[in-house]
């Protein structure tokens, strides 16, 4: 990280403990951008890098040990505990932080932040840069802020082996729990029966949190893009469209799969489905080193489109429809996103010249495209009314091409069925 700057002092802050409710808290998840840096997982922590010339200096501030806070959320690492656990070059108690920062900034011109952080740890550094400032005798006082989040996650976007690896588990829990949701299914169950069923299989497996809210939709619930009500019956003849994924490590993964309630697709579901994966699988195909995202999208798009036409839900030229952004109506969203520390990861989609980033081995992107017919759309054949379906993978762009982390999870109509009936 320091060798992305001249010089300067790097200063994040953990992330902030959330109240629930009255003296209730939401199970603590560290800032991504501070976990990346020194992946310490508590709160009220800061973490300091500085560049001086060519010697650098990484510092890390952390709650002292407190017996009356063990005794009732259990022992902190404390300063000791931090400085063997971590490779940084100092560890600090918090309590010191005040007076340390401002030493550090008394040397240098130069701060980067997360411009989005309002913590009072921040507030407090630019209280010290103002301080000094104010005070006679010193020379050199701050003079450039920048926004250090787009080092950070220019350098997200490329995920080690080790990053790779807790994706990978991720996945494989998450595999599970889909193909266990498959064959649990019945008509009559409620959504969050199988929310339920795969919240198991991650918790029993020591994935602590899922990646994002769950998304079991039964029916035209699918039409909803981010329906997490999840309480509806499952019913007889409907498909369900489950996006739900755990993460490990903090490291996320991000499946959808679009199955029928009863196990047995329809000829119109299967119709639908089947143009869903068909544009999956070649978008996939095109994924390699050297590709645009941008022409990615666009290719994804003129599949989605000619999918659409081919099923007679749109009629007329492919382009003029293009152009006039019909396929939209019926698929809304993006090809895909990356993916990593968070499910969205707030990676760089484009250069600094604002040009398509180009894909490059190390990368991780969703693919998951997906039609989506509304119940009450009457310009659309009766058949098709009501069935909403994506197909989501989790893609690597390796040296040679790509590789699709999670192909193990089932997602052609005869190993579906197969799944659902508890064949496979
Ligand atoms: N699960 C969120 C997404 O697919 O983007
Ligand atoms: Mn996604
Ligand atoms: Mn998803």
């Amino acid at each position: 990280m320091l060798n992305s700057i001249e010089e300067g002092v790097i200063l994040f802050s953990s992330a902030p403990s959330k109240t629930r409710s009255n003296d209730t808290e939401y199970p603590y998840r560290q800032n991504s951008d501070f976990y990346y840096l020194c992946g310490f997982e508590e709160a009220n922590s800061v973490l300091i890098l500085v560049k001086t010339g060519e010697s650098t200096r990484t510092l890390l501030y952390v709650e002292p040990h407190s017996e009356e806070f063990a005794l009732w959320n259990g022992a902190r690492l404390g300063v000791e505990g931090a400085m063997k656990r971590f490779s940084v070059d100092e560890v600090h108690s918090m309590l010191e932080y005040p007076n340390h920062i401002k030493e550090i900034l008394r040397e240098h011109i130069a701060l980067y932040i997360d411009f989005q952080d309002d913590s009072s740890i921040l507030k407090l550094a630019q209280q010290s840069a103002k301080d000094l400032r104010e005070t006679r005798g010193v020379k050199r006082t701050l003079r450039c802020l920048h926004d250090v989040t787009y080092l950070i996650r220019s350098q997200r976007l490329i995920k080690s082996p080790e990053e790779i690896e807790a994706i990978r588990h991720a996945i494989s829990l998450t595999a599970s729990a889909h193909h266990e949701a498959m064959k649990q299914c019945k008509s009559g169950l409620r959504e969050f029966e199988l929310q339920a069923s795969m919240s198991y299989i991650f918790l029993s497996n020591g994935a602590m949190s899922e990646a994002y809210g769950a998304i079991v939709a039964g029916g035209n619930n699918a039409n909803t893009l981010h329906y997490v009500d999840n309480h509806d019956v499952l019913k007889e003849g409907d498909l369900v469209l489950i996006d739900a994924a755990c993460e490990w490590e903090l490291y996320a993964s991000d499946i959808t799969r679009t199955f029928p309630v009863n196990g047995k697709f329809s000829d119109a579901q299967r119709k639908v489905y089947e143009k869903v994966l068909d544009v999956q699988l070649r978008v996939i195909e095109a994924m390699k080193p050297g590709v645009k995202r941008d022409w990615l999208q666009r290719y994804s798009e003129e599949l989605l489109c000619q999918a659409l036409i081919d099923l007679g839900i749109l009629s007329g030229d492919r382009e003029a429809l293009m152009e006039a952004k019909a396929h939209k109506k019926y698929a809304p969203h993006g090809i895909g996103h990356w993916m990593g520390l968070d499910v969205h990861d707030p990676c760089p989609y484009v250069d600094d010249a604002g040009e398509s980033l180009v894909f490059q081995a190390g990368m991780v992107m969703t693919i998951e495209p997906g039609i989506y017919i509304r119940a009450d759309d009457a310009s659309v054949p009766e058949k098709y009314r009501g069935i909403g379906i994506r197909i989501e993978d989790d893609i690597l762009i390796t040296e040679e091409g790509c590789e699709n982390l999670s192909s193990m999870i089932v997602k052609t109509v005869e190993d579906i069925e197969a799944m659902c009936a508890n064949q496979l």
